[in-house]
């Protein structure tokens, strides 16, 4: 594996292997690398003949100071981790090579863009798709793996990627998860050891709630208060926003089938995100 810093180097590395006819997949990541950023290398792995994993840290899309200053950078790691499994190059770029002068680019990015975390993380997704298109640019992959734990942001960039008429596929990775059911998530190292006992509550109340619509229980409005009220009441758990919404358009949902349920989760100063599908009826 080949760790590249420079955007020139990258180029030069992509143009080689597509000169030799293979078909080139980029993971973009943060880093502080996990099983279920692994299991994104791994389907780019099988599907790919070269595969590029970007590790940055993007400033553009976090809208707090504190949480881009604490969030984990353990580069070192990462790339050893990810030798393992059949990684042709890291990129592991500084801010500078990434954004040699400021990205000022406003992407029109519509409703999708507009509910849960882009409302309450305004500049996020724009900041992502600054990150992601310049990516994109770099790379020219013909397939990007996305995790579903972000659900909304792979809808975004299926957005952007439409303004952009670019012609990649994206692809989208189910959640990996412990197996005490907690979603894998880089922020969930900051949770104290009390956070992460109960944690994994947030993804049974999630589970319950989809089976609930088994046994006949379909309203939308009735389904969603049921989890902010179980959530909020465990101690320790403050409910940022639960939506059950369109998987396409990610407006809220007119019927239960079909549709996934989005909570953001505050535990203390750490804030976790994680979705259900429900079935279709
Ligand atoms: O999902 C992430 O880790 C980031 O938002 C991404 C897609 C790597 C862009 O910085």
């Amino acid at each position: 594996m080949e760790i590249i810093s420079t955007v020139k180097g990258l180029r030069t590395a992509v143009a080689a292997a597509r000169q030799a006819g293979k078909v080139v997949g980029l993971v973009p990541t943060m880093g502080a690398l996990h099983a279920g950023h692994l299991s994104l290398i791994e389907r780019a792995r099988k599907e790919c003949d070269f595969v590029v994993v970007s590790i940055f840290v993007n400033p553009t899309q976090f809208n707090n100071a504190n949480d881009l200053a604490t969030y984990p950078r353990t580069l070192e790691a990462d790339c050893a981790l990810i030798e393992t499994v059949g990684v042709d190059v890291a990129f592991a770029p500084t801010v500078e090579e990434v954004y040699p002068e400021p990205d000022t680019r406003v992407f029109d990015l519509g409703p999708v863009a507009e509910v849960m975390e882009g409302a309450m993380r305004p500049g996020h997704f724009n900041g992502v798709c600054q990150v992601v298109s310049k990516l994109f640019d770099f790379v020219n992959p013909d397939k990007a793996y996305f995790g579903e734990k972000d659900f909304q942001q792979i809808a975004v960039i299926r957005r952007m990627v439409e303004l952009l008429g670019l012609k990649l596929e994206i692809v989208a990775c189910p959640i990996k998860r412990e197996a005490d059911g907690l979603a894998l998530s880089s922020r969930n190292v900051r949770l104290s050891a009390e956070q992460r006992a109960i944690a994994p509550q947030i993804h049974e109340v999630l589970a319950e709630n989809v089976s609930l619509v088994d046994e006949g229980i379909t309203d939308v409005d009735a389904l969603q208060e049921m989890v902010e009220t179980e959530l909020n009441a465990i101690d320790g758990m403050e409910v940022e926003y639960y939506e059950i919404v369109d998987p396409v358009t990610l407006q809220p949902a007119a019927t239960i089938s079909g549709a996934v349920g989005c909570v953001t989760v505050w535990m203390g100063d750490v804030r976790l995100i994680d979705n259900i599908k429900y079935p279709t009826l």
